[in-house]
């Protein structure tokens, strides 16, 4: 049994912090807006930051101290309860409480502190190989579960703890790597006899491939928001600690060299997708994450001396972004026949195709696939190559950070109700689209036997994703697209143990390779289920959009055709 943690008690004084919190004051989300959408259906009409004074409001302060974690006593015994059926007006789907009870097995402490979740709580499999790690994309969704049924000392510990993994020297045999990489995993492993904890981290040097984690570091500033936006903890997010290990890991991403583009070159495997599958370049993932990074620190960082020359740079570097990202890789009906029709080796800079795309490039499948109304932000865009597979989580993610505009958000839930079989098919859903196969899988993957087409990474279905569609479709006012894509998830995840990922072009099959209790796949079922009975958890994970971002030009016909 795990053992009872207090929750950190929210109480006046965090009402006083909230009040004048630059993260409120910065960001112009407005959820009472959100709330007002006819589509949504929700009787509730307060603001996000309302329900966290009073419903949260049990009395105490919350400290925070980097080593010494001061924890008050809760006023709950929440670790058995989750509150979100307790609060609920819904019945719970019976699989509701097993997921929790599951999701809680998974819990590693170091110290006697829970500090984070294991990948896969898996007994029936052999090989462990690093399941038995905390992960840190992994344990976002598990971050968020816990957030919102008021759970907040976990994230907390994670997030110093990460912290502290930060400050290491990292060396793959003699380089050394930059100083702000965050880990992408850590273990704990505890001395009975010795009655001693120790923790090793993993930067790249183990992992198969050896690349460093891009994404850790950008979910790590995400959760930071998340954590402070849910609390109304300021505290945390301004400690010098915490200060730092932002500016350090968005020193990595900022420096100016040979870039050409306001993008981010990464290797293959740095994300999500930890093997080699063709996203190395510019994958739409990392450019989504850190889009949104990027404005989660501007919400967080002090306006000091180190603070405001790195928001400057924040701010330069996210206007250019967008535009980027928004003219470059968004892809509809429009654009695509645009492509189609693209001269060659035009130059200097009156260029229209300034990529230099042929368009003999452009694969069969996407003119079929795309349809007449909706759009995407594909996969990579680079000089002579565009990747026009379509990614869930970097599509998601842009959605919930606003680097697509509205229109561009719409446009993609358009494109996932057009091309539900495709996407979703038996079970929410699909990382990426389409598989590759024969002679491409082979110069792609290097032959890998993991990534066969529609398995694992190849077009393999992932339930965590859930999480990710629900949240964004929440935040577009389509939230029945997500309950859809529940129902479906609901109908087997328990029957099949929560595995990994699924096989097949409809995923109907349990991933070849597949874990069973993949911690992710549950806590991204449970976060899906509390956002949709408390669409103001949504402040959370979503930005809504500045206007100094705003586009001069709408481009996009793929809602008018
Ligand atoms: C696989 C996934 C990776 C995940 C890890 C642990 O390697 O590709 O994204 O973090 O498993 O679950």
């Amino acid at each position: 049994m795990e053992a009872a943690v207090a929750s950190a008690p929210i109480g006046g004084d965090m009402r006083k912090a909230l009040s004048h919190t630059s993260m409120a004051e910065q960001e112009d989300f407005d959820l009472s807006r959100l709330l007002n959408k006819p589509k949504l259906n929700i009787d509730r009409q307060r603001s996000f930051d309302d329900r966290s004074l009073s419903e949260f409001s049990i009395g105490g302060n919350i400290k925070v101290g980097m080593d010494g974690y001061d924890y008050s006593p809760g006023m709950r015994s929440g670790f058995d309860t989750p509150l979100s059926s307790v609060r609920n007006s819904f019945d719970p789907h019976p699989i509701v409480g097993e997921a929790w009870e599951a999701l809680r097995r998974s819990v590693v402490h170091f110290k006697g502190l829970p500090v984070g979740t294991i990948a896969a709580y898996d007994h029936a499999s052999e090989e462990v190989l690093n399941y038995d790690q905390v992960f840190v994309r992994d344990f976002v969704p598990s971050a968020l579960a816990f957030l919102m049924n008021g759970e907040y000392d976990i994230v907390k510990n994670f997030l110093l703890k990460t912290l502290l993994l930060q400050g290491w020297e990292k060396r793959i045999d003699r380089f050394k790597l930059g100083e702000g990489v965050m880990p992408a995993s850590f273990k704990v492993s505890h001395d009975p006899n010795r009655g001693k904890d120790t923790i090793s981290a993993d930067f790249g040097e183990s992992a198969i491939g050896r690349v460093a984690p891009v994404d850790s570091g950008f979910w790590w500033i995400i959760l930071l928001r998340a954590y402070t936006k849910s609390t109304g903890d300021t505290f945390l997010a301004d400690t010098a600690e915490c200060q730092k290990g932002m500016r350090l890991i968005l020193s990595l991403c900022l420096s100016e060299g040979f870039d050409t583009f306001p993008t981010l070159l990464c290797a293959d495997g740095c994300c999500m997708i930890d093997r080699r599958m063709g996203v190395y370049g510019y994958p739409i993932e990392i450019q989504a994450l850190f889009f949104m990074a990027l404005k989660s620190a501007l919400s967080m960082l002090k306006h000091d001396a180190q603070g405001k020359e790195l928001i400057e740079r924040i701010v330069t570097r996210l206007q250019a972004l967008s535009y980027h990202m928004r003219s470059y890789f968004w892809l509809d009906f429009q654009q695509l026949n645009d492509i189609y029709r693209f001269k060659t080796e035009e130059y200097s800079h009156t260029a229209v195709n300034k990529f230099n795309v042929i368009p003999d490039s452009i694969p069969d499948w996407v003119f079929d696939f795309m349809p007449c109304k909706g759009g995407y932000f594909i996969g990579n865009v680079s000089p002579a190559r565009m990747d026009f597979r379509w990614f869930a989580l970097g599509n998601c993610v842009a959605i919930l950070s606003s680097l697509a505009t509205p229109e561009q958000s719409v446009a993609i839930m358009d494109l996932i109700e057009e091309r539900w079989e495709e996407l979703i098919g038996d079970m929410p859903l699909k990382i990426c689209y389409p598989a590759i196969e024969n002679h491409e899988w082979r110069i792609v993957t290097g032959c890998d036997p993991k990534n066969t087409r529609w398995s694992y990474h190849n077009g393999g279905s992932w339930p965590v994703l859930i999480w990710l569609l629900t949240a964004a479709s929440i935040k577009v006012g389509r939230p029945q697209i997500a309950r859809r894509a529940v129902d479906l998830a609901e109908s087997r995840l328990l029957k099949d143990g929560f595995p990994e990922y699924y096989d097949g072009k409809l995923g109907r099959y349990v991933g070849k390779q597949a874990r069973k209790f993949q911690t992710w796949s549950i806590a991204g079922y449970l976060v899906a289920k509390m956002l949709l009975e408390d669409p103001s958890h949504l402040g959370m994970i979503s930005l809504e959009e500045d206007r100094a971002m705003k586009p001069l030009l709408k481009r996009s016909s793929s809602w008018t055709c």
